[in-house]
């Protein structure tokens, strides 16, 4: 039996929409259960959170395989906290039910001078050592940035023709459509044949700079679509703006810096780290038909 986390997010809901099809027994842990769509009547549902202790135990017992998601940060006293603090109850329920395998989503970073000041990734990679310190089989999917992420700035597109980051105009960076790294997550949670502790980087199958994705946005849109680098501080205006706690804001900053100063770029690409949707094909199969409303 596979326990998913997080069963409503954008990982999440892909995810299983590939492990129906695989009739492996499902259950779920949702904090509101009435916002899982399309959800076969065999899944089992539990309600809650799963940084809550009785939760996770309740959900973990019987489970082979866990899939292992923390939600993206907004309020939080420090990312230690949103990471760390928020998977331990997890970690306990692990060992004491006997979970075997656990698939975690984190971040590239690992044996990079920046990842040690680099607010998200820093704690993410955190919750990884606090996973494996359970001894359960670990398999860290390690990413870059989201393809789906620029969904975010799909009105300021739509209504100015420009997007905005304080990644590095002229750096390559990978990117990864968040269907492929559902489809990585349910390759290994549906395999019994792997073991021990390792990282699998998930990178998408090409590096592009940000000139480069305006290129591409600007032919699948049909109109003009530009970049533009905004300070630091613009950034951590706009969290705030959205309510995010100082320390959320402060991690999502250092995170980025950490980004321009090469945590993202550390992994050479192979062919088992290469995933297939390219920045083209998600623009035209995703964020396009969302311009368009
Ligand atoms: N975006 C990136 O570029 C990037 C890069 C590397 C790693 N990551 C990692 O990817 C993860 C985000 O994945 P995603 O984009 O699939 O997430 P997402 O779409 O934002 O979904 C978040 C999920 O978390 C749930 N959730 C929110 N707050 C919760 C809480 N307090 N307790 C329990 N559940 C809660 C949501 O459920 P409700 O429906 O109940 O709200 C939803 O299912 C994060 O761990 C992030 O660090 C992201």
């Amino acid at each position: 039996m596979i326990v998913v986390t997080a069963p409503t997010g954008s990982i999440g809901k892909q995810l299983l929409s590939i492990l129906f099809s695989s009739g492996e027994q499902i259950r779920v842990i949702a904090r509101d259960p009435s916002k899982l769509k399309d959800v076969p009547s065999q899944v089992e549902v539990i309600e809650g959170s799963h940084g809550d202790s009785a939760v996770v135990n309740k959900a973990f017992t019987g489970a082979d395989a866990v899939f292992w998601l923390v939600p993206p940060p907004s309020v939080a006293d420090s990312m230690e906290a949103a990471y760390v603090g928020f998977s331990r109850p997890a970690a306990e329920a692990i060992k004491t039910q006997g979970v075997e395998r656990v698939v975690v989503i984190s971040a590239l970073g690992r044996g990079t001078q920046a990842a040690a000041h680099a607010g998200l990734v820093t704690a993410s990679l955190a919750m990884d050592d606090l996973l494996a310190s359970t001894g359960v089989h670990l398999r860290a999917l390690t990413m870059p940035s989201f393809m789906d992420n620029l969904l975010q700035q799909a009105g300021v597109i739509k209504a100015q023709g420009m997007f905005f980051s304080p990644l590095s105009a002229d750096r390559k960076f990978p990117t990864v459509a968040t269907r492929d790294i559902a489809a990585v997550a349910a390759k290994y949670l549906l395999a019994t044949s792997w073991t021990g502790q390792d990282e699998v980087p998930v990178l998408g199958p090409e590096d592009l700079t940000f000139a480069e994705m305006a290129s591409t946005l600007s032919e699948v849109l049909g109109k003009q679509v530009g970049f533009k680098q905004i300070p630091m501080d613009a950034l951590k205006q706009r969290l705030a703006g959205f309510g995010m706690s100082p320390a959320v804001v402060e991690g999502y900053a250092e995170m980025m810096a950490a980004k321009n100063d090469g945590t993202d770029n550390a992994v050479v690409r192979t062919p088992e780290s290469t995933t297939p949707t390219t920045f083209r094909q998600w623009a035209e199969q995703v964020l396009k038909p969302a311009i368009l409303g």
